[in-house]
């Protein structure tokens, strides 16, 4: 009898794993790379949203807090950093986009989420949809309340972000980013509150979906060149021209682009007021430094509309750039990108108008 009931038990055991294993067999496969930030954060009692220390849980941890995650995906864990985004450096960009592109070539990959500080995250994306050599989704995602806050926002965003990184809907559309339910382009994407949890917007130009329990509904899709159509290569690169940014305003000087200047900068990227407006002084030390050899770049502070060539200054006299959409931190970016594959303006201004 109690060999009978053992012979049952045993064959209810066995068929439980196997259909338990066809069904991993059939869940996509997640890489999760982490970096740190607040979804790592953690607070010192559960109703502290602001004065948190970011950085601090591991990826395992991260993992092990939202046991829903294995219904939706065969998931593993790297920590590639564990740092404040703050403190993100282009050569962490590097080390990352790297990493993920060994990881996308590989067949047993299907898609890969980046847990992140929200505080650049729109520059980490950014920065991976110019040099991500996949189609395959690539996802970033970040919490505005530390791990250990009531109503924490890191797991459900952690659970929507795999979520989003294993559905086939999400092939070639672009490096994503998952937050609030919410997804958005990395072109597009930036921080708009410094606390809340809908931060993420694509102001004017809008979200590409929403996640709906736990799947991706796209809407929209990106109208510039992005991941495996882009003609950057960073696979050679240990570091990227030197780039800054300044800031423009009333009483404007030239102090920030001397430094710059001095610093050996190749770019300057200048947030102008309005329709990146230059100061007098200002516009007249960038047309030296361009004279000089120094590859500028007008942008504006304003957060949204293009900078337009010509606009606010005789860009083809002077021979700037101007920045199209992008905001200052992205220009920087693709101006990085541009510097490693050129030095003719021209072919500059066309990559601000496909990417
Ligand atoms: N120190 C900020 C960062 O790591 C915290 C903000 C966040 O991650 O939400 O970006």
């Amino acid at each position: 009898m109690l060999s009978r009931l053992f012979q049952r038990s045993l064959f209810v055991a066995v068929t439980c794993s196997a259909v338990f294993a066809q069904a991993a067999d059939k869940l996509p496969n997640v890489v999760i790379l982490a970096t740190g930030g607040t979804i790592a954060g953690t607070g010192a009692t559960s109703t502290t949203t602001v004065g948190y220390t970011a950085a601090k849980v591991g990826v395992d941890r991260l993992i092990e807090a939202v046991p829903e995650l294995k219904q939706i995906a065969n998931v593993s864990g790297e920590q590639t950093f564990q740092i404040a985004s703050e403190n993100m450096t282009n050569e962490n960009w590097l080390t990352l986009a790297k990493r993920v592109n060994v990881l996308l070539k590989q067949s047993n990959v299907d898609g890969i989420v980046i847990t992140h500080g929200t505080d650049t995250i729109e520059e980490t994306a950014y920065f991976l949809n110019l040099t991500v050599k996949s189609r395959k989704p690539v996802v970033i995602v970040g919490s505005m309340r530390p791990s250990t806050a009531i109503s924490a926002d890191g797991p459900i965003n952690l659970y929507n972000a795999v979520a989003v990184a294993g559905s086939a809907d999400s092939v070639n559309r672009g490096v994503l980013v998952a937050m609030n339910d919410e997804i958005l382009g990395a072109r597009d994407v930036t921080k708009t509150n410094t606390m809340l949890a809908n931060t993420f917007r694509s102001p004017e130009l809008g979200d590409l979906g929403y996640i709906v329990s736990g799947k991706p509904k796209f809407y929209r899709a990106t109208t510039r060149k992005h991941t495996a159509d882009t003609e950057f290569d960073i696979s050679k690169l240990d570091k990227l021209p030197a780039v800054d940014i300044a800031y423009g305003s009333a009483n404007a000087n030239t102090i920030a682009i001397d430094a710059f200047a001095a610093a050996g900068d190749e770019g300057i990227v200048y947030a102008g007021t309005g329709d990146g407006s230059l100061s007098t002084p200002v516009r007249a030390r960038l047309t030296e430094l361009r004279q000089k050899g120094f590859f500028i770049l007008r942008s504006s502070r304003v957060g949204n509309g293009p900078t337009v060539r010509g606009g606010e200054n005789d860009d083809d006299k002077t021979d700037f750039v101007v920045s199209d959409t992008l905001s200052p931190q992205k220009a920087r970016i693709l101006l990085m990108l541009a510097l490693t594959r050129t030095h003719d303006t021209k072919k500059i201004q066309d990559m601000f108008y496909t990417y």
